[in-house]
């Protein structure tokens, strides 16, 4: 670790923000003892606003229907081998039902842009949802919608949405995702969440095809300047029905490596340990959690439907993934010195940050 790195790492410690360029050499001249430095900082960060708590959320997928072609994802309307499936409200409420029980009191809508969910029936489901179950947070994650439609859903109830950016440089995105998809687009709709009262999460991959340390380094300086409330950071897998089942997939290291830096950013940000991390790696979700991260999100859906929400190859969906194992995730995340928390698990803001 050179002297330079040292004294940028120092700017970020007490600024918690950085020129794209100051990003940048963090990431390609990281070594193991930078790391140690930010994950301890992170640590700090989290247990200081959080504790030990770790909050869970219940994934509830609601469709594989999507009328987007984004290139990495396995759910894209091209593919013609994905078998696709929608819930039905019913269904969808005993997920939920499963779900309180088990002990989850955050929800999360998530699915594919499918017009078959419009405003007003999610509008109906989001009501009933919070009228049985006052004390819960719904999260929605379905895509980009208008401004009206992003109001209505959060006038029927809905707490949070996640809407991840992918990646803040507009020549990425141009690459990953059809010519009618731009981050600028992107970015509104994340604006127009934020405005409209959710808390907001963006999120990008890591190693995605094309993806330069410049690129992610833009990702931090647009977190930095968006100040989400949530970030989902994950490698890229590549998916076999898709036109980049060839690339290589993301590095889980380089993943924790920035969700520390996020986490020095913005303290209070929640941070799950993304299911596509513990799809990679053996023990990623520790991994995850010893970088700072504090949220995770096992699957509530259907067990016959989980396979088909393919977004890239082998997504785990069963053991630890699996809500039904809530005590097995609660005992191994007592034993890394952690403890799982049944309630809402909303931002805990802080002020100065
Ligand atoms: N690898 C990793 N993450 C993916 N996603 C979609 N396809 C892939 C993939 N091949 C992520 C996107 C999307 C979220 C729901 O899943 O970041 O926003």
């Amino acid at each position: 670790m050179t002297d330079e790195i040292r004294k940028i790492t120092e700017k970020l410690i007490r600024r918690r923000a950085l020129t794209v360029a100051e990003y940048e050499r963090l990431l390609t001249e990281r070594d193991a003892e930078l790391y140690e430095i930010l994950k301890a900082e992170a640590i700090r960060l989290r247990h200081r606003i959080y504790g030990n708590k770790i909050f869970i959320r219940g994934l509830i997928e609601i469709s594989s229907f999507c009328k987007n072609d984004c290139f990495y994802c396995g759910i894209r309307r091209s593919n013609s081998n994905c078998e696709r499936y929608r819930l039905t409200p019913e269904e969808i409420l005993s997920c939920c039902e499963n779900g309180y029980t088990l002990g989850f009191r955050t929800f999360v809508l998530q699915g594919g842009e499918d017009a078959f969910f419009g405003d007003d029936l999610l509008c109906e489901l989001i009501k009933t949802i919070k009228e049985k179950y006052p004390d819960c947070a719904v999260t929605l994650s379905l895509g980009e919608r208008s401004e009206d439609s992003y109001k209505r859903l959060f006038e029927a109830g809905a707490d949070r949405y996640l809407l991840r950016h992918e990646t803040a440089d507009n020549g990425h995105y141009a690459r990953l995702h059809p010519e009618n998809m731009s981050f600028e687009n992107r970015k509104n709709c994340l604006e127009v969440l934020k405005k409209t009262g959710y808390q907001t999460g963006c999120g990008m991959m890591v190693g995605s095809p094309f993806q330069t340390y410049k690129a992610l380094a833009q990702d931090l300086k647009f977190i930095e300047e968006f100040q989400p409330d949530m970030c989902g950071i994950g490698p890229f897998i590549s998916h076999k029905y898709t036109p980049f089942k060839s690339e290589k997939n993301g590095d889980a290291e380089l993943t924790c490596f920035l969700l520390a830096l996020v986490r020095i950013i913005k303290p209070d940000i929640l941070l799950p340990a993304t299911t596509a991390l513990g799809t990679i790696a053996e023990n990623g979700r520790k991994q995850a959690i010893e970088a700072s991260a504090n949220v995770v999100m096992p699957n509530l859906s259907p067990l016959d439907v989980r396979s088909k929400y393919s977004l890239y190859d082998n997504k785990l969906h069963s053991g630890s993934e699996s809500a039904d194992n809530l005590n097995s995730l609660k005992k191994a995340m007592k034993e890394i010195g952690y403890e799982i928390v049944c309630d809402r698990g909303d931002i805990i803001k802080q002020k100065e940050n």
